[in-house]
């Protein structure tokens, strides 16, 4: 396993891959990493020659008053992970090397960021996320890229930036991993203190509560997203950061449910801000 801390490395070593026509999966990670990762790189593993993790914990995704300084940093946990299952690369760059001083240059995808986490923290966080996300597809050159279906607009914006700044790659979207109890994986679960860990759940509830009544037939949004939002709200120590119902294609808020709906929120609980989705219609389905 290759552990490639600066740039320039990477961009030989991908320079050599493009040379053997080898194909790579990147999976782009912040760390942390979590069987939501780990099943990211099994996919990767399976359709490429060659498979690389990025561990970079990206400054400019953290909008002023989030969790930059808290964020889960497990490194050496990580490089044993990648160790055990078998990871041919983990590129772990600097922020140094990452945004250089005079760096001016920004990626922004338009429409898709506005709703749901763009509006709760702010268009700076996705032009975040697509920057990284392009400076790592120019140094890495996968041929695939890996991303969960947790952060589904994310994987959305991504989709677009790609069609529209022409990367030679394809995204692969892969399903949300969840704890037997059926919270999503995520890096920051881990700050969640645990007193607070069981009502965690409260916005998977208010997402299955949102699935039950279209199988009852409510098809209409507005009713829908007050029964869900009401759930959340039955504790008062959990701040509802956003909830809707929207379009998976065009994550444009719906009025009806008469197709398949991307039902997405996140809440703040102890601190830790935590999402989740579901995609269902009026036919299902009924579980995941
Ligand atoms: O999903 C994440 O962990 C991050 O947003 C990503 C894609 C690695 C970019 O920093």
């Amino acid at each position: 396993m290759r552990i490639i801390e600066d740039i320039h490395e990477m961009r030989r070593e991908a320079e050599d891959m493009a040379a053997r026509r080898a194909e790579c999966g990147l999976v782009p990670t912040m760390g942390a990493l979590h069987e939501g990762h780990l099943s990211l790189i099994e996919r990767s593993k399976a359709e490429n020659d060659i498979t690389a993790i990025s561990v970079f914990v990206n400054p400019t995704q953290f909008m002023p008053g989030e969790d930059y300084d808290s964020y889960p940093r497990t490194w050496e946990k990580d490089l044993e992970a990648a160790e055990r299952l078998g990871m041919d690369i983990v590129f772990h760059p600097s922020a140094e090397q990452m945004y250089p001083p005079r760096a001016q240059t920004s990626v922004q995808v338009h429409g898709l960021t506005r709703g749901l986490c763009g509006m709760s923290r702010g268009q700076g966080y996705f032009r975040g996320v697509t920057t990284v996300v392009a400076k790592l597809f120019n140094l890495v050159r996968p041929t695939r890229a890996y991303f969960g279906q947790k952060d589904a607009q994310q994987a959305l914006v991504i989709q677009r930036m790609v069609i529209d700044l022409n990367f030679p790659v394809e995204i692969v979207v892969c399903p949300i991993v969840r704890e037997e109890d059926g919270l999503a994986l995520s890096s920051r679960n881990r700050n969640i203190p645990p007193e607070y860990r069981d009502r965690a759940l409260a916005l998977r509830e208010a997402l299955l509560l949102g699935r039950d009544l279209i199988r009852d037939k409510e098809y209409d949004a507005f009713r829908l997203a007050t029964a869900m939002q009401e759930r959340i709200l039955q504790d008062d120590e959990i701040e509802l950061d956003c909830l809707d119902i929207v379009s998976p294609e065009t994550l444009e808020e719906v009025e009806k449910v008469d197709d398949l709906v991307l039902m997405a929120g996140a809440i703040k609980i102890g601190g830790v801000r935590l999402i989740d989705n579901i995609l269902v219609g009026p036919d299902g389905p009924w579980s995941d």
